[in-house]
């Protein structure tokens, strides 16, 4: 049988798990669904990342004394618990637990029947574990074993691994590196991303998250992340031009955004393509560095491997599931989290001797009200309530939740949770399209056939309603191959509401009326009622509850999990099927009643959540606040020019008073604080066709800015390009984005054309013009 490995990020427990995080596991949910209705054995991968100053630091403003790691050990068990607790919640597992090898006897990997095996859902977590800190201490002894020859003389890397006596070029001596190697650090670390940002004291704010970074100074081990820029770019293009390979890094905006970083080598953006600081003297809470138990290994490498070892993995000692499903067939991550996925991984199992996963999918992130969520703002969203209060009105909330999640926001990129999309989205997709659908077809077929399903439909004009169905099913497919899960359930609900105009086309009750009609009134409830069972198993990876209870209406006996997509048919519902009763499954809800109970039991949650961990959030709070890019900078309304397509930034200034209102003097123009940057990643904004959302690095930080030229300028054109922004315009929201300066353009033509103002000689970012 086929195998499919796919993981979401292991997640750090150092608080509770939120809609956003919630995210990544109900897509890999869907997917791995998805999947196995596909025929494939699949294995999923979830867990959390419990090592770090991270969590130690979360542990200590829980009260647990510095040193304490038994204390730890019981603060992150805690933790653990409660995103456990959330999947089961969701309906997302069982899962196994991996702590040490071969205490794994599945069952699965020797399933044999013939319907398709269920799925492996595997939890790991990092501290505690032994058989994870023994795959963490392989992978570091075989990187520090791995061999990087050097020619001083091209200044470049030979082949790795390999152990040449002369350069093949120059025919020069060659220098041995190892992969790992000792060296004092001394330079930034932004603790909330866990991330090396830059060499030297010099502060800065992290380019990833923007809060303010810690000096480090100690003696570390690193990894020599600088040898592989060209075998990375080779990477990268040699899955773009193997059509039998999934581009490594989707989607393909994210793509470029890496290509540039890592091209960009070491001078793009600080702490890029540097060697990498891989342990820390200073904390005590990780797997002790092998050799060296004065220092933990950095998170990071620790975290990535759970990737192994949470498929028995565990250095020599292996379980045959990693053989079976390693390499990964995708690792689900979110967009904040690329750099370590697709240029420190692929690097820490090149010098270990291990396959690379195939691809790599960053998702966009989910915001609150277009707001990114934050404790300190009180705008988190929990699962939970949000599930129960559904559930208060007999609704069900799961499904609820992962089809809005799913459906609104295109994979990919960013997406907006707001309580009044939520119940938009429940109330006309599943409750009045879907739920009517199914409805009424069990009911029509109770009332009027006696509860059976009647004969196969022959009549020409039907059938071909079918081979719509199947065709528009087909599209569903082609959608979630690629990931692309909004798309795909479009197409799904596109031909739910063809049928349902269809059936008020035809009347039904009205042929009911009509002995002589019989016949036709059963082509059109078989149609309709076929129509659902051809559909269920297709949107089953995506709300199962809903699609099984529509399932089993129908009449169907086999579990509608183990249907095989590949085998689904228009007109396989059998005649003669024996339907149940018309229960509904999706009740249309009153906006307002289940508004005030989201709110209420929301309330009610952060009542109690704020109750145990507000010591932790006056932390955070006093992190947050003194960020220059958090979360906490004003926004106001202004329009943006730039937005408009008037990309010239004398219009932006024009009020500026003075004697003769054409001019202004040197002092006026001096405010404008214009920085030369570079555009680190470009996406599109969704529902803005004008605008793209850029990150452009400034060199003091890295900000993000719309900009209107979306309609000239494609995202892959402009990462890399260097740019000149306005960098001390007040903050605003476009598109309910936050937009931080204005990118200058010159203005061309009738329409005015935006053209990018840039440079032909190398100028560094964050120089200033004047
Ligand atoms: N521990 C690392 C991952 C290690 S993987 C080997 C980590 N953990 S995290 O808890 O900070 O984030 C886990 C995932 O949650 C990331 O992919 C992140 O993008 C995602 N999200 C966190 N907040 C999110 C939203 N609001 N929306 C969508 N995803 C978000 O990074």
């Amino acid at each position: 049988m086929k195998t499919f490995y796919l993981t979401t990020p292991i997640y750090y427990p150092n608080a509770r798990p939120h809609v956003g995080s919630a995210y990544t596991t109900i897509a890999c949910d869907a997917i791995a669904r998805y999947k196995r209705m596909c025929g494939y054995d699949v294995a999923f991968l979830t867990g959390t990342d419990e090592h770090g100053e991270k969590l130690q630091r979360a542990a200590e403003a829980a009260g647990v004394p510095p040193g304490d790691l038994d204390g730890l050990g019981k603060f992150v068990e805690k933790k653990r618990d409660l995103f456990q607790k959330l999947w089961r919640a969701l309906g997302i597992g069982p899962f196994h637990d991996t702590t040490s090898i071969n205490n794994h006897h599945s069952q699965i990997a020797n399933h044999q029947s013939a319907t398709p095996a269920p799925i492996d859902y595997r939890f790991v977590h990092t501290s505690q574990n032994p058989a994870h800190e023994k795959a963490v201490h392989w992978m570091i002894e075989q990187a520090k074993k791995y061999n990087l020859p050097y020619c001083a003389s091209c200044d470049r890397y030979l082949e790795h691994g390999t152990r040449p006596e002369k350069c093949t070029t120059c025919g020069g001596n060659i220098e041995h590196r190892s992969a790992i190697f000792s060296k004092r650090y001394e330079g930034r670390y932004c603790i909330h991303d866990e991330m090396y940002v830059s060499e030297g004291a010099e502060p800065v704010n992290c380019p990833n998250c923007g809060r303010p970074t810690e000096l480090i100074s100690e003696d570390n081990y690193f990894f020599r992340l600088s040898a592989f820029q060209e075998r990375l770019l080779e990477l990268y293009e040699r899955h773009e031009k193997d059509s039998s390979l999934s581009p490594f890094v989707q989607p393909d905006f994210r793509m470029n955004e890496v290509k540039s970083f890592v091209r960009g080598g070491k001078t793009l953006v600080p702490g890029s393509l540097r060697d990498i600081s891989v342990s820390r003297r200073r904390i005590s809470w990780g797997i002790p560095w092998p050799g060296d138990p004065e220092q933990v290994v950095y998170v990071w490498y620790d975290a990535l491997t759970s990737y192994l070892s949470g498929i028995g993995f565990a250095g020599d000692e292996r379980e045959p599931e990693f053989d079976k499903y390693w390499p990964a067939d995708v690792h689900m991550i979110g967009k904040d989290i690329i750099r370590f996925h697709a240029v420190y991984w692929p690097a820490f199992l090149w010098a270990a001797g291990l396959p690379l996963p195939k691809t790599i999918f960053a998702h966009g992130w989910i915001y609150y009200e277009q707001d990114k969520m934050s404790k300190s703002k009180g705008n988190v969203v929990y699962p939970e309530p949000l599930v129960k209060a559904f559930e208060e009105f007999g609704a069900p909330g799961n499904d609820a939740l992962r089809y809005y999640l799913l459906r609104d926001t295109p994979f990919g990129l960013d997406g907006n949770f707001s309580y009044d999309g939520l119940i938009q989205r429940y109330n006309s997709d599943l409750a009045n399209d879907l739920g009517n659908l199914a409805n009424r077809t069990v009911a029509m077929l109770n009332r009027y056939l006696s509860g059976t399903v009647p004969t196969v439909v022959t009549d020409p004009d039907i059938i071909k309603q079918g081979r719509f169905i199947e065709a528009r099913a087909g599209d569903l497919r082609k959608h979630f191959a690629a990931f692309d899960l909004s798309n795909g359930l479009e197409a799904a609900l596109a031909a739910v509401g063809s049928v349902n105009q269809w059936l008020s086309e035809y009347k039904p009750w009205e042929l009911a009326q009509d002995p002589k009609r019989h016949k036709d009134l059963e082509n059109v409830l078989y149609i309709a009622a076929d129509f659902l069972n051809y559909l269920a198993p297709h949107v089953y990876p995506t709300f199962p509850h809903g699609c099984d209870q529509i399932w089993q209406q129908l009449g169907c006996e086999e579990g509608i999990e183990d249907q095989k997509l590949d085998d689904l048919k228009w007109g396989q519902l059998s005649p003669g099927t024996k339907v149940g009763e018309p229960k509904p499954i999706f009740p249309r809800l009153k906006k307002e009643k289940i508004l005030r109970k989201l709110h209420e039991l929301a309330e009610q949650d952060r009542d109690e959540t704020t109750k145990e961990a507000s010591s932790k959030v006056e932390s955070e709070q006093k992190q947050v606040a003194s960020s220059t890019v958090g979360d906490e900078s004003p926004i106001t309304n202004q329009k943006s020019p730039i937005a408009n397509g008037q990309s010239s930034i004398v219009n932006q200034q024009s009020s500026i008073p003075n004697a003769d209102s054409s001019k202004i003097s040197i002092d006026d123009f001096a405010k404008v604080d214009l920085r030369v940057g570079t555009v680190l990643s470009a996406e599109p904004i969704p529902g803005a066709t004008k605008l793209l959302k850029l990150q452009v690095d400034i060199g003091s930080d890295v900000r993000q800015v719309c900009a209107g030229i979306a309609e000239y300028y494609k995202p892959e054109d402009i990462v890399g390009m260097k740019i000149v922004l306005v960098a001390n315009l007040a903050p605003r929201k476009l598109r309910g984005v936050e937009s931080n300066g204005m990118i200058v353009a010159a203005s061309v033509g009738e329409h005015g054309r935006p053209v990018l103002a840039t440079f032909k000689e190398e100028v560094p970012n964050g120089s200033r013009l004047k």
